[in-house]
């Protein structure tokens, strides 16, 4: 478990020189070059993840750009479930033509035995990178957490709710169950498939997990998700897991079994550590919008949270959630540095 890299050093609790930081969806729309790459395929966005050499190209992007601690592979967490039978399509949100909403719809659902040949342009975006990479940075790949990829599959679509989900889980729990299983197992093989190809970390991403109550996350998430982390081949390879929304349930999410939690903006940072205790690491957790505040009230909201964090190990700095694509890029920037300087040892 040791390491050069600042990041890989704070998710193991690891003494660091400065705070490392990425940000979530530190590839993307607010970047003028990520979207002349896009231009250029002339294709569509899932084009663009199936194409290696420019998927690579975007995933370096921000290293260059903004000076960001980590790389994080370029895909979605949608596409591994087109292997197991669902039409997806971005228009620009996520769609899927064939929901999943029967016991035979869950029936044919395909867990394919080899990820590495059934999105076989995971691993080859991984493989470019960490020669691209060369050492510089660490690479992390990620996927959905089961619940809210599930949350997709049933709806076919994004929602505030995803109460057609919610509606199987609730009245049908051994379709439920089935199709869980089934995700969670695409999942395992799929992440264990990114660790085998380079992945440095893994980031499980639970969006919509936060939308359950305490006492339904427990028995309709959490084992699933822990049975996930359980089934990974996790020796140095620190695994995150993030769930939106989840600051009121951190024991439970803690209970998962990931080396760091990620956290939104909704819990103060020193509230979540001291529930936490000092056996985890932390990702998180600045509001996304206040890279739209001038740059001296960024550097203020910087100095807040590590503050907040109070020098404790373990503690990688971030969004509470996706970069918006209308940021401007130079407030990015400027986010990253004031977490460089003002954290230097
Ligand atoms: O972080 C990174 O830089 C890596 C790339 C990444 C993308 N999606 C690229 C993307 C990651 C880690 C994701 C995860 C993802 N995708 C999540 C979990 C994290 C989160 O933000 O909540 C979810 C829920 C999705 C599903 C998804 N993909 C939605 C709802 C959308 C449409 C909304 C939107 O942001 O446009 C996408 C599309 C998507 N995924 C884009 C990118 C860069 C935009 C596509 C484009 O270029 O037009």
């Amino acid at each position: 478990m040791t390491s050069d890299y600042n990041f890989i050093k704070a998710c193991w609790r690891q003494p660091v020189d400065r705070v490392p930081v990425w940000l979530m969806r530190q590839a993307g729309r607010y970047l003028s070059q990520y979207k002349e790459v896009r231009a250029k395929g002339g294709g569509t966005f899932l084009d663009l993840c199936k194409d290696p050499a420019r998927a690579a190209e975007v995933t370096i992007q921000p290293i260059d750009i903004l000076d960001a601690d980590a790389a994080i592979l370029f895909s979605d967490i949608l596409t591994p479930l087109e292997p197991m039978g669902l039409e997806l399509d971005f228009v620009p949100g996520p769609v899927f033509a064939n929901p999943v909403r029967t016991k035979a719809d869950v029936d044919a659902l395909v867990v394919p035995e080899d990820m590495a040949t059934a999105v076989s342009y995971v691993p080859e975006i991984l493989q470019r990178l960490r020669v691209a990479f060369a050492g510089r940075v660490p690479l992390i790949g990620f996927g959905g957490a089961p619940f809210t990829l599930a949350c997709y599959m049933v709806e076919g679509q994004g929602s505030k709710d995803f109460a057609s989900l919610k509606q199987m889980m609730y009245s049908d729990f051994p379709l439920y169950d089935e199709l869980m299983k089934k995700v969670t197992e695409m999942d395992r093989r799929y992440l264990n498939m990114q660790i085998a190809a380079g992945a440095q970390a893994i980031q499980i991403f639970d969006t919509w997990g936060g939308l359950l109550a305490p006492h339904d996350f427990e028995r309709y998430n959490l084992p699933y998700v822990k049975n996930l982390i359980d089934g990974l081949d996790r020796t140095d390879i620190p695994i995150i897991y993030f769930v939106k929304n989840g600051g009121t349930m951190l024991e439970l999410v803690k209970a998962a079994g990931s080396d760091v939690i990620g956290l939104d903006w909704h819990v103060n940072l020193d509230k979540a550590r001291a529930i936490l205790g000092d056996d985890v690491a932390v990702q998180g957790n600045l509001d996304p919008t206040v890279l739209y505040a001038p740059k001296d009230y960024i550097e203020k909201e910087v100095q807040r949270i590590l503050d907040e964090n109070a020098g404790r190990p373990g503690f990688i700095f971030n969004l509470g959630h996706g970069i918006l694509p209308t940021v401007p890029p130079e407030n990015a920037i400027h986010l990253v540095e004031c977490v460089h300087r003002l954290s230097q040892k």
